[in-house]
């Protein structure tokens, strides 16, 4: 058995404390901060860059997952990894030479990762899945915090886990979207590796202890070592 991690997204953070927010995570039992860029034009929204990725690289005790919503990511990879990136994950929809810029990436010492849009097959990713780090599946279409699940990422998550284990490679898969208690078990058994959650962690009475039990499932099938 293998343990999964869990990434808060801090876009459901509140702005006006983030330090506080900051140090729940850092004394909770999360594996990594979620942080969401977003530009206004590959997303209907705009969130955060560089200054704010600095600063709370400052206060997190914990690896930086940066999921960049922005076209040509490629230009600001080596900006975002000094700004404090540890995983940088750019979306398939936006690179014509995703294999360059996932190299691109490695190179600042990075890990790699790809994010896919509801409506992308997993099997586009068929001959980069060896030098990827991590798939991201959104399961919400990406813009916004706090919205619906869509059931098919499951089917994804399934299919994804397949085509990894088939060539034995140690990608990870994350899922991000309206994930919670409520199917972080079925995730886990679907073969993900990574749950990202926003408002399920940031709008729970008690955060720490939402964090706690999405860490608790030990659903985690080892597809190569089968109990
Ligand atoms: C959506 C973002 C997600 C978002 C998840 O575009 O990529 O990371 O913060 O938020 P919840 O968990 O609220 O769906
Ligand atoms: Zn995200």
């Amino acid at each position: 058995m293998k343990s999964h991690l869990i990434a808060p997204s801090v876009l459901a953070a509140d702005f006006t404390r983030l330090a506080d927010d900051i140090d729940m995570v850092n004394r909770s039992e999360a594996d990594w901060f979620h942080l969401d860029v977003m530009d206004g034009r590959f997303v209907p929204n705009i969130t955060f860059g560089f200054l704010v990725i600095e600063a709370i690289a400052k206060l997190a005790k914990k690896p930086l997952d940066v999921h960049l919503m922005i076209e040509q990511p490629e230009k600001y990879i080596e900006s975002f990894r000094k700004a404090g990136a540890d995983v940088i994950t750019v979306h398939y929809e936006a690179c014509p030479h995703l294999h360059r810029t996932l190299h691109q990436i490695k190179e600042t010492g990075a890990k790699a990762g790809i994010a896919l849009n509801p409506h992308t097959p997993v099997s586009v990713l068929e001959d980069v899945l060896e030098i990827t780090d991590l798939v991201c599946i959104m399961s919400v279409n990406p813009g916004f915090g706090g919205q619906k699940f869509i059931y098919q990422s499951l089917l994804k998550t399934r299919k994804l886990r397949e085509m990894i284990d088939s060539i034995n490679a140690p990608t990870m898969i994350e899922i991000d979207g309206g994930v919670g208690l409520q199917n972080a078990e079925s995730l886990l058994q679907a073969g993900a590796d990574v749950l990202v959650a926003g408002s399920s962690v940031f709008g729970a009475a008690d955060p720490v202890a939402t964090i706690a039990a999405l860490k608790s499932f030990n659903a985690v099938f080892d597809y190569q070592n089968p109990a």
